[in-house]
Formats: structure tokens, C-alpha cells, sequence
């Protein structure tokens, strides 16, 4: 039951966080609402409990690293996979997906601050030619993998409270792009309240409580609060792939990730990819006390990251890239209240726009205070027989992060491409690429007519009249 403003006054007030009824007097009933709606979304010993771990106990700051060693995981048929066990994990997928077993899960609901872009960043357009958006290019992947082994797949969409009606809003005005409405659940996570560097919460203006999401690892409690996990459970699914909206490459539909996953009994399952460098920005898998783990850049000390094995090879190569395999059960049990399994929050440093002591709004140039986020693989050791199953990054990886560079909306651009043209080539189409393999004309295969490279070669092959080659090409 909802609390009335003197409980909340006297809650806040023992938690030493009165400052956030401070202007309450100068309040219309309008914006007293909206702090009273803020105020109730505040798990206010769980806020206490972090400011003390992360802000004020200094020795429970330093990670706990004995006893690491890199993760063991299944290397990909062009790396020394088995291919026969490849072929009969790719088998044991298709069959999960015929069953019905499968759901789709993107977490859309980070704030996109790097990107820069005015809007959900699921409505950002990414294809060379036709601009599709990220949502459109994933919907395009269900419809093709529904129509490929005759499934109906549920697709969960994690949204924040930022961008959930504009999220709601784009699918609607797109027609659920060829998808089912029903077949499309948007729902939001969970948000934190923000803190400054003494541990006491940012008001963004004197009626509003600085928020933000709760990170995706935040998505665990989410499928729990959101009805998801049930709907799931109704529906007999129980395989849960998990992406992240700002990758348009990710094959998060692939049937021999799904077939390693059951076969190793795993409730959380990982891709990995070998790190193009030792320092590269990405989460490192690991070893500790018999568990997987992901251990993050910023956390690998150097004599770590930097070993090499007697080929010369990196030791901690395996990198972290946010796709994912959750075992439904294990969704349950992780992201239920009142569970054991709790993740721990993360704290990050960040600008946050804040009030000066008359309410006054204030854009503060330098970092003031903290967000708080969990992250999703921080599940993985808590997981029964985690597996981590290698993929190639040209086939699984380029997220748009950033507004030009590395990991850009200009680089995903030219994968994309690279990717067509390496298609069109396994099936002996002749394109001229430079040395990057990057296509010297302009085209776009949508992801209706394939999905992978295989099906490509297959479909382009079974065509009777096949298009020309010319710049501007759509393939569709
Ligand atoms: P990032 O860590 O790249 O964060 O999220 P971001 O919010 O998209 O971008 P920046 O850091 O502000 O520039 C990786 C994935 O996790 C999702 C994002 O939407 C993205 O798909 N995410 C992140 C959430 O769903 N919720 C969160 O609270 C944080």
C-alpha cells in the first residue's frame, strides 16, 4: 500500500535523506505527485546498504581476484571446433526452435548517453540503404526464423522509463513490422535513484528525484516483475536469448548456440569472441573458484591481460559481448524478490544534473555523483554448468556506441556491408572489395531473405532470375 507524504517524510528523514522534501512547501499538487511517485519507487535501505559498501567502505571497493584463470569455452569450427558436434548442436537448436521453446529478449532500455541520438536507440536507422532502424532489422530476423522452422517466437522488449512510450509509440506506427502485435512485449525495468559523492540522493529539480535505469542486469527482475517469465512459462518456453538493442549484427536466433546450451544443461550460456587486442573495452571471461565469471577491462590488471601462452597467444582472450542464453527457470529464481541470488550494483561516476540550494537547476561540468546499475553477467556464477561457445565477431558484434569511431554508427555501417559481400561471395557472386573486405559498391540484403551466411547461399542459389549486381541494390 501506498504511503502517505508524513511516512515518507519520516522514512527519508532516519535514512538522512530529508534534503528531498526540502521544497515539498513550494510545490503545486501536480509536482507533489510526481516527487510522491519518485519517492515511492525508492528501496531506501537498499540505497543505505550501497552508499555503505560503495561510498564509504573502501576495502569492499578492491575486487576479489585469487585464484583467476581464463575461461574454457567451445571454439568455433574455423578455430578448431569440432564439426561434428557443431553440426549436431545446430541440429538440437533447430528442433528447440520447432518446439516453441524459444524467446526473444532485447534489453532496449540504457539512456544511449555516447550515441547522442534524440529517441530509443532501437529507433535508430543502421542499414546502409534502407535506413532500416535496429528494431526493424531484429523484427526482420523473427519474421524470416518464424517462416524458416514454422515457429511463432514471443520477442520481450526491455524498455526504461525514458524511452518506454516512445518505444510503444514506433512499433505501433511501423506495424509491429510484419510481427504480430501480441507477439511484441514491451515492458520496463527497474530505475535508482542517483546519489552524490556523500552517499545523499540528486534531486534533478525540486520536485524530481535524479533516476536512472537499473542497468541490464536490472532485466533479471524485470522478467520477473513484468509477467514475462509467466507468460513464458505458459507458453512452455523456456530458452530465453538475450541481446542488446545497439547491435544490428547479432545472430540472436542461432540454433547451434541453442543446441550447446541444452546440451551442456547450462542456465546461462555465453557468446564469446577472441579480443582484438589485450586492452580492447570489453568483459573479459574468466575462472574463479570453479565458476565463469566476467572480469571487466578496467578490473584485468595488465600482467594479466597481457599474458601469453606459449604460442604467443592471449591467455585472457575470450571477450564478453552481451549475448546470452538464459534458461527460464534460472530467470526465475535470479530475478525473483526476496531471492538468494541477488546481483551486486556497480557504481559510475557521472555528470547529473542537480539543484543548487535555492532549486535551481544546475548542469554540472565534471562528474558530481553516482548511478547504480547491475549487469547481467554478473548471473553467470550463479549459474548451473555456464557454458561460453565462440562466435566470429564479423558474424555476432558491432554495436553502435558511439557517434563516429570506434564501435560507431560509420563502423556497423561498413560491417554491415563487409558482411553482404562476404555472402554474395560463399555464393560465388563476383564483388570487388578492398582489402577490408568492405564492398566497393553500395547494397542491402534484408534479413528476411536470410539470416546467416549458409541460408544466403542457399536462397541466392534457388532464385530463377537473380538481380544484378549494380550499386543500390536491395535484396529483399
Ligand atoms: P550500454 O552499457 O552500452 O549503455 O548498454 P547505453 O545506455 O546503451 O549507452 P551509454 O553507455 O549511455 O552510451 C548495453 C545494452 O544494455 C542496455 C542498453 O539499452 C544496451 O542494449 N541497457 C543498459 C539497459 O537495457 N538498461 C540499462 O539500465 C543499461
Amino acid at each position: 500500500m501506498q504511503k502517505n507524504v508524513t511516512e515518507y517524510k519520516q522514512i527519508f528523514e532516519k535514512a538522512g535523506q530529508s534534503h528531498v522534501f526540502k521544497f515539498w512547501d513550494d510545490l503545486d499538487n501536480e509536482r507533489r505527485e510526481q516527487l510522491l511517485e519518485r519517492v515511492a519507487q525508492v528501496d531506501i535501505d537498499e540505497l543505505s546498504s550501497l552508499c555503505k559498501i560503495h561510498l564509504f567502505n573502501h576495502e569492499a571497493q578492491s575486487l576479489d581476484l585469487e585464484g583467476l584463470s581464463p575461461a574454457p569455452y567451445i571454439p568455433h569450427p574455423q578455430n578448431g571446433g569440432d564439426q561434428v558436434q557443431w553440426h549436431e548442436a545446430h541440429a538440437r537448436g533447430v528442433e528447440a526452435l520447432k518446439a516453441n521453446r524459444f524467446a526473444a529478449f532485447v534489453v532496449a532500455g540504457g539512456q544511449g548517453t555516447r550515441l547522442g541520438f534524440d529517441g530509443p536507440k532501437g529507433t535508430f536507422p543502421t542499414t546502409p540503404i534502407r535506413k532500416a532502424t535496429l528494431f526493424q532489422v531484429f523484427a526482420e530476423k523473427i519474421v524470416f526464423a518464424n517462416q524458416t522452422y514454422g515457429c511463432d517466437i514471443p520477442w520481450f522488449i526491455m524498455t526504461s522509463e525514458i524511452n518506454h512510450s516512445a518505444t510503444v509509440a514506433f512499433f505501433q506506427e511501423h506495424n509491429y513490422f510484419g510481427l504480430k502485435p501480441e507477439r511484441v512485449i514491451c515492458f520496463r525495468q527497474g530505475l535508482m535513484p542517483a546519489v552524490d559523492l556523500n552517499g545523499k540522493i540528486i534531486m534533478e529539480d525540486k520536485h524530481l528525484i535524479s533516476m536512472s535505469p537499473d542497468g541490464h542486469g536490472g532485466s533479471l527482475r524485470a522478467l520477473v516483475r513484468s509477467g514475462a517469465v509467466e507468460q513464458m512459462e505458459k507458453e512452455g518456453r523456456d530458452i530465453i536469448s538475450y541481446f542488446q538493442v545497439d547491435n544490428p549484427l547479432v545472430k540472436f536466433i542461432d540454433p547451434a548456440f541453442i543446441g550447446f546450451h541444452l546440451s551442456s544443461g547450462s542456465q546461462m550460456s555465453s557468446k564469446m569472441l577472441p579480443k582484438a587486442n589485450a586492452k580492447e573495452k570489453v568483459g573479459n571471461f574468466c575462472v574463479q573458484r570453479g565458476k565463469i565469471c566476467v572480469i571487466e577491462y578496467s578490473d584485468l590488471p595488465d600482467v594479466l591481460a597481457l599474458e601469453t601462452d606459449a604460442s604467443g597467444k592471449l591467455r585472457y582472450i575470450a571477450a564478453s559481448v552481451g549475448i546470452h542464453i538464459l534458461d527460464r527457470k534460472f530467470v526465475k529464481e535470479a530475478g525473483g524478490s526476496g531471492t538468494a541470488l541477488s546481483l551486486p550494483f556497480h557504481r559510475a561516476h557521472k555528470k547529473i544534473q542537480t539543484i543548487d540550494a535555492k532549486g535551481s537547476i544546475v548542469k554540472p561540468s565534471e562528474p558530481n555523483g553516482y548511478k547504480f546499475e547491475m549487469f547481467v553477467f554478473d548471473a553467470i556464477p550463479f549459474a548451473k554448468n555456464a557454458v561460453v561457445v565462440e562466435t566470429r565477431r564479423e558474424d555476432d558484434f558491432s554495436p553502435v556506441k558511439n557517434a563516429t569511431g570506434v564501435d560507431s554508427a560509420e563502423s556497423t555501417h561498413d560491417d554491415l556491408l563487409r558482411e553482404y559481400a562476404r555472402w554474395l561471395k560463399a555464393a560465388d557472386v563476383p564483388i570487388e572489395t578492398d582489402a577490408t573486405g568492405l564492398p566497393k559498391i553500395k547494397l542491402e540484403i534484408s534479413q528476411k531473405f536470410a539470416s546467416d551466411q549458409s541460408s544466403f547461399v542457399k536462397r541466392w542459389k534457388s532464385l530463377a532470375n537473380k538481380p544484378a549486381i549494380v550499386d543500390g541494390l536491395i535484396i529483399a
